[in-house]
């Protein structure tokens, strides 16, 4: 008996040697495949800085005509190529990768005064937001006070929602689910001595939107459209997805990522909740393709012959990376592996570029708007930074 005890003692422990060492096989693969992706991006980045003039921020790149596309600083992407640097720079150290970042910065800082629509997150806060993070300068801080200020300007007290754009002969108030995003600046605001109405409207925003944008398996309508003056929903549709009823990718990868940043703020429970929900719709979702790159709508009825979404990617694996932070160690291993996966897919050849191509930009494949058929299958500015914050969070979280 006691043998047979000594033996089954010995075959455990060496169970667990075995697994231990397979967790520290993948710790150092993973240590390494982060390495070389931001090596690659402090290099590529290079490249792309010479391809973007002054005054304007790049947003894609055709290879059929060899350009960087570029927008004036008033579009919603333009905060992203600014934070990417941040986020390379946050890695390498490299000053002169700081220095473009900086010098970029200077272009947008009008913006804060921007109120034409509600990408003043997107815009000012994935770009001064982290600016502030990484260098502490304080000089930073007065522009995101004043972005939150141009934002809560689309508030709308009768339906308590921010409006994403305003009217047009489509929508008349439209709130679409990628606003959430939006809500980080709000929160920051207040939870770093601003004032308290700040994250108020986050959080009434997020409340509106949780009981108007889902569906009963937790996909999310794109647009929701309202009637401002007496807060009813109008109707629900879509812009950018196949259809009003489908689940567009990226706009589920908004919905994770913004309610798990929600959570972080107020540790509501709610929001928790509905994020693992939205996460486990995109996991077990029956389209997901086996290395985890969603095509550009779950719901495409041209699956599996139809383009993949590497920015929804990105952003939903950031967004698990950190709802790993607050689930159930059950449930976080999870959505730290399904993360891990799409990361290792983006990392290889098929999704990130060749050093020197892409115009500079880290990651291929993208989609941005099919139904308007608008940058289909090509570098996005936000997949490289989702992709470089899913980086960051893997290696300060799970290393
Ligand atoms: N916020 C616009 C988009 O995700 O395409």
């Amino acid at each position: 008996m006691n043998r047979i005890w000594f033996t089954a003692c010995l075959l455990v422990a060496a169970g667990l040697a075995r697994g231990q060492q397979q967790a520290n096989g993948k710790k150092e693969q993973m240590t390494q495949l982060i390495d070389q992706q931001f090596e690659f991006a402090d290099q590529q980045y290079k490249i792309l800085a010479k391809n973007v003039p002054m005054g304007v921020m790049p947003k894609t790149y055709y290879s059929k005509k060899d350009k960087v596309e570029t927008s004036d600083t008033k579009w919603w992407t333009s905060g992203f190529y600014p934070g990417s640097l941040l986020y390379i720079y946050e890695y390498t150290k490299d000053t002169a990768t700081l220095k473009e970042a900086e010098m970029r910065l200077r272009t947008l800082e009008k913006e804060k005064h921007y109120t034409g629509n509600h990408d003043l997150g997107f815009m000012m806060f994935c770009s001064f937001g982290n600016a502030y993070r990484i260098t502490g300068n304080p000089a930073y801080r007065p522009t995101i006070d004043t972005a939150a200020a141009s934002l809560i300007t689309r508030y709308r007290p009768a339906a308590k929602v921010i409006q994403s754009w305003n009217s047009s002969k489509k929508w008349r108030g439209p709130v679409i689910v990628d606003n959430l995003m939006n809500l980080e600046l709000l929160a920051w605001v207040t939870d770093h001595g601003g004032d308290p109405k700040y994250k108020a409207i986050a959080i009434n925003h997020a409340n509106t939107s949780m009981k108007n944008h889902f569906r009963p398996d937790f996909s999310s309508y794109h647009v929701v459209d309202y009637d401002m003056v007496t807060g009813r929903v109008l109707k629900k549709g879509t812009a950018q997805g196949a259809a009003d009823e489908s689940a567009w990718s990226r706009g589920q990868g908004w919905a994770l990522y913004g309610y798990t940043m929600m959570y972080r703020f107020t540790k509501d429970k709610k929001y928790l909740k509905l994020a693992e929900n939205i996460a486990k719709f995109i996991i077990n979702n029956p389209n997901m393709p086996k290395d985890q790159i969603p095509y550009w709508d779950f719901d495409s009825k041209d699956i599996p012959n139809t383009y993949r979404d590497a920015s929804a990617a990105a952003v939903i694996a950031s967004g698990l990376l950190e709802l790993g932070q607050y689930a159930s160690q059950k449930d976080s291993q999870m959505y730290v592996s399904e993360a891990e996966k799409m990361i290792v897919s983006l990392s290889s050849d098929a999704y990130r570029a060749k050093p020197g191509s892409n115009g500079g930009f880290l990651l291929m494949h993208s989609t941005g708007a099919l139904p308007l058929k608008s940058e289909i299958d090509v570098p996005l500015t936000y997949a490289d930074y989702y992709f470089l914050e899913a980086l960051l969070r893997y290696k300060n979280w799970y290393l």
